[in-house]
């Protein structure tokens, strides 16, 4: 038809209009709702980010504490749920858990569920937000076999994060304060990059008047591939099959190899093609993190650095305009936490789902949004003479 562009992985194609989020790739400049990443990264914690991306306002000290206050009153979720995680293999990975129970979410609110209604539409925001860090413990506990630990209303989201991740029946855990900081900031980092393929996934299954909670379940589906939000869990597991730093010419050498699909994990992004401003200031976080910690001679790290300067400095990664992105110095962070790597997408998912909800309530809030459906160019055989089958 006269409109029809021909755009597939949508490298041209705006798909809505939006408030939320800002991305200048060439300057590498994200803004959340007009506010620079790195003010936000730096000042705010992860509250009021979630409230920034939901309101569109940064909360002022009582908004602030009425909406975690809000929050907190769903942090539980529903104990038939318990069951739901019994069925999974203990060995599952935990993104396979998320994509199941939070899928399985949608059953406990349907009925009741107008997405029409405003208040309904801040509520399950709310829920999901709420919930994340449960289910994403308890998808690690299942795996370990520990029990489940329920949330602890009187922790920052993060630290009851942590809380419920590392605390046993038998043994209190105190959240170590550095540690709370850092995984409150890997959350902000994480928490909305405009249009990207899982928000995309979350908007178009939203499109359709889905329910929220099952939009947000194919969200999470959509980030677990290693080319968007799997790739923090394949940074890490590169970084070990690399094992000395002598060995990184010879895995760049393969990442520049034509006939070998072999990329360089964390290297790359559809949109910034100068540098990723929030690789910067985990690059940063990385480095205080490990030394609030006393970690010396973290061999991941040299490897990483050691990739790093190789790479900026290679004619390859140059003309193409491959740069660290935010997932390639997270791993180490969270390794240094002790978070096993199964989990990294998950943290994703956790911080992610603010912005997912916040793009899915913008665009059932949009006067002009109609069902997303994309176009084809078919290239298939069309007028077939049909053969019955006895005489094929
Ligand atoms: N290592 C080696 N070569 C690469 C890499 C890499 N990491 N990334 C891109 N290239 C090459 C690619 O082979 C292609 O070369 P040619 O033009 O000769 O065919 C060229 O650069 C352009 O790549 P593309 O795949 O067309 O670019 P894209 O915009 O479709 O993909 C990307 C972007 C992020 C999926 C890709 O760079 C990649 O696979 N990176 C590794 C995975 C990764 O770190 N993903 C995290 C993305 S950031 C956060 C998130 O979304 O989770």
């Amino acid at each position: 038809t006269d409109h029809f562009t021909y755009d597939p992985g949508f490298t041209s194609t705006g798909s809505c209009e939006s408030k939320i989020s800002f991305i200048d790739g060439d300057k590498g400049i994200l803004q959340h709702r007009g506010y620079s990443i790195e003010d936000l990264a730096e000042n705010c914690d992860f509250m009021e980010v979630a409230y920034l991306l939901l309101k569109g306002e940064l909360p002022n000290m009582e908004e602030k504490s009425k909406f975690e206050n809000d929050i907190t009153m769903h942090t539980m979720v529903h104990e038939q749920l318990h069951k739901f995680f019994d069925g999974f293999r203990r060995d599952a990975h935990p993104m396979a858990i998320m994509v199941g129970v939070v899928g399985a979410l949608s059953a406990f609110y349907h009925d009741s569920l107008d997405i029409n209604d405003p208040h309904h539409r801040m509520v399950s925001s709310y829920r999901l937000i709420a919930k994340m860090p449960t289910i994403a413990a308890w998808a690690y506990k299942y795996s370990v076999g520990q029990p489940f630990m329920y949330p602890r209303n009187d922790l920052r989201y993060a630290e009851d994060f942590l809380h419920m991740m590392f605390a046993t029946p038998c043994e209190e855990y105190k959240v170590n304060p550095v540690l709370a900081k850092a995984m409150d900031r890997i959350l902000i980092l994480h928490a909305d990059h405009e249009q990207n393929a899982s928000t995309s996934t979350v908007r178009l299954a939203g499109s359709s008047g889905a329910n929220p909670f099952a939009c947000i379940a194919a969200g999470i589906a959509c980030l677990w591939g290693p080319a968007h939000g799997g790739a923090n869990e394949a940074v890490l597991n590169m970084l070990q099959e690399i094992g000395t730093a002598d060995r990184v010419g010879e895995f760049v050498a393969k990442a520049k190899d034509k006939n070998d699909p072999f990329r360089l994990m964390g290297f790359g992004h559809r949109v910034y093609k100068n540098f990723d401003p929030r690789a910067k200031i985990m690059a940063k976080t990385c480095h205080e993190v490990l030394g609030e910690l006393g970690i010396k001679d973290e061999p991941l790290l040299d490897i990483a650095m050691q990739l790093e300067k190789i790479a900026l400095e290679d004619d390859y990664f140059i003309e193409k305009k491959l740069y660290p992105n935010v997932d390639f110095y997270s791993g180490i962070i969270l390794k240094a936490m002790g978070i096993p790597t199964s989990m990294f997408t998950v943290l994703f998912a956790l911080a992610r789902t603010t912005g997912w909800i916040a793009q899915w309530q913008e665009m059932i809030e949009d006067p002009s949004q109609r069902i997303g459906r994309p176009r084809q160019l078919y290239t298939g055989d069309v007028d077939r003479k049909f053969v019955p089958l006895h005489q094929r």
